[in-house]
C-alpha cells in the first residue's frame, strides 16, 4: 500500500535516476505513439478539440507530451525531471508546453490554484512518493468545472526499484473520495494493451464532489480489453521475451552465458 517514508527514500535513490535514464535512452516518439495515445484519450470520453482555449495540466508530463493532443489548449506540465530532460532529450517535447514547472508534483505550485480545466496524470502516481498530497494539490488546481484523469498501473512490489508505491483499487478509491473527488467513470486495462508497463491499468474520470454529492466509489470498472486479447498479448508478450534472449544469447549479450565461458575459461 501507500507508504511514504520508505517511498520517498527509494524515489530519491533509485526511481528518478531509473526514470532519466529510461527517458533520455527512449526512441523518440513516432506516429506509431502519436496514434496510441489518441487512441487513449478517446477510449476514456475526451476529444482533441474539448478544451481549446481552457488550460490543461499534465502532472509528470515525462518527455513525450501526451497532453499535445488536446488542440488549441494552455499545457502546463509540472515534472520534475524537466530541466534534465530538455537538456539532455534533443526531440523533448515538454519544449512545446506553453508552461514547464520543473518540480515534484508534491510541491503545491500557487499559481496553478483554481486554474486547470483539466488535470492529467497518467502511469505517474506509482512513481511518487506521497499520492496523497499530489492528489490534494490537484484539487486545489481544478476550477469548480474542471475535470481530473487518473491513469496508473497497479502492481505488487517490483523489482526494478522505480515504482515506491503500491496501489490497489479500493486503496486508489478511498484516497480519491477522502480528497473531495467525485468519480464519473472508471477503466480496467487501456484501449489497446493491458497496462502501461506493469501490473493493470486502473483510470478514473473525477471532478470536484459538490455538498450532498455522492463519491460515486461504487463505480463499476469498464474493462477495455476482452478476455482473448489479454491471452494473445500474453503469448506475444512471451514469444518477444523468449526471442530476445535467444538472440542476446547469439550476440554474446547474455551475462548467462559471459558468466559460463569466464568460469569456463
Ligand atoms: C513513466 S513516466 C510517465 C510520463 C508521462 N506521464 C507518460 O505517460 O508518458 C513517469 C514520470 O513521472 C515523473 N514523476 C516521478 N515522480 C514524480 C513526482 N513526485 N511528481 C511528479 N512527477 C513525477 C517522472 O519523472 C517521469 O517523468
Amino acid at each position: 500500500m501507500i507508504k511514504d517514508d520508505s517511498a520517498f527514500e527509494q524515489w530519491q535513490s533509485a526511481a528518478q535516476s531509473g526514470e532519466l535514464e529510461f527517458h533520455v535512452h527512449r526512441k523518440k516518439p513516432d506516429q506509431t505513439l502519436e496514434k496510441l495515445n489518441g487512441e487513449l484519450f478517446e477510449g476514456f470520453g475526451f476529444q482533441a478539440q474539448q478544451f481549446a482555449g481552457k488550460t490543461v495540466v499534465d502532472i509528470g508530463a515525462g518527455s513525450h507530451l501526451r497532453t499535445r493532443f488536446f488542440q488549441e489548449a494552455t499545457v502546463v506540465a509540472v515534472e520534475p525531471l524537466a530541466n534534465d530532460y530538455l537538456e539532455q532529450i534533443e526531440w523533448c517535447e515538454l519544449a512545446d508546453a506553453d508552461v514547464v514547472h520543473s518540480v515534484s508534483a508534491e510541491k503545491r505550485i500557487e499559481e496553478l490554484e483554481g486554474a486547470a480545466d483539466l488535470v492529467v496524470c497518467i502511469n505517474v502516481l506509482d512513481h511518487t512518493y506521497n499520492p496523497g498530497t499530489i492528489i490534494e494539490n490537484i484539487h486545489h488546481y481544478l476550477h469548480e468545472d474542471g475535470q481530473f484523469l487518473l491513469s496508473v498501473d497497479l502492481h505488487g512490489e517490483t523489482n526494478d526499484g522505480m515504482h515506491p508505491v503500491e496501489l490497489t483499487v479500493p486503496s486508489l478509491i478511498e484516497l480519491l473520495c477522502e480528497r473531495g473527488f467525485a468519480i464519473d467513470r472508471g477503466y480496467l486495462y487501456l484501449p489497446y494493451q493491458r497496462t502501461y508497463g506493469h501490473g493493470d491499468a486502473v483510470t478514473f474520470v473525477m471532478h470536484r464532489r459538490g455538498p450532498d454529492e455522492p463519491s460515486g466509489r461504487d463505480v463499476v470498472l469498464q474493462r477495455l480489453r476482452t478476455p482473448g486479447q489479454l491471452v494473445a498479448e500474453e503469448i506475444q508478450r512471451r514469444t518477444s521475451s523468449i526471442c530476445r534472449r535467444i538472440k542476446r544469447v547469439f550476440t554474446g549479450e547474455s551475462r548467462g552465458i559471459r558468466r559460463l565461458f569466464g568460469k569456463a575459461a
